[in-house]
């Protein structure tokens, strides 16, 4: 089964919005494999977003992902790294279509509530970063 990392950012445990992700992701058809709540550390996310690390919003992204517990979790399905992209919407929530995690529920492009891999290598890469290979269930 293919797997795919995804992360609800840090407010959406504040704004009480674990369920109502979930719920969307189960619906869709796809499995909840493994699930962790965390504080996440500025070196967790320099190597989670190592690619924009010299972005000029990097600094206010780590400010926004520190700033309180975030939902690590696996999640497996046919397709489920584009599918969960899908379902997320783009990163921009001004242009995230209604009916996408985005569009409905976030809030602007840092606080966008939610992360999905967007490829085969970097699920790889993200999973392994968070999860350990027995913390993650077949079923
Ligand atoms: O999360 P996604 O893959 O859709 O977007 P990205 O382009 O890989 O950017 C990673 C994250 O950086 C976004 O989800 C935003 O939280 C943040 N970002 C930002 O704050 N301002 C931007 N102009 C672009 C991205
Ligand atoms: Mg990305």
């Amino acid at each position: 089964m293919e797997k795919t990392f995804v992360m609800l950012k840090s407010d959406g445990l504040k704004r009480g919005l674990l369920g109502e992700v979930l719920s969307r992701i189960e619906k869709k058809g796809y499995k909840v494999l493994a699930l962790k709540i965390q504080n996440l550390t500025k070196d967790q996310l320099d190597k989670h977003y190592y690619e924009h690390l010299e972005r000029p919003y990097f600094p206010s992204l780590v400010e926004y992902l520190t700033s309180g517990p975030v939902v690590h979790m696996v999640i497996g399905g046919d397709n489920v790294i584009s599918g969960i992209r899908k379902l997320n919407g783009a990163t921009d929530p001004e242009k995230a279509e209604m009916g996408s995690v985005r569009g409905d529920l976030a809030i602007n492009m840092t606080k966008n509530l939610i992360h999905a891999s967007d490829s085969l290598e970097n699920a790889e890469r993200e999973i392994n970063l968070y999860f350990s290979d027995d913390e993650i269930v077949q079923y």
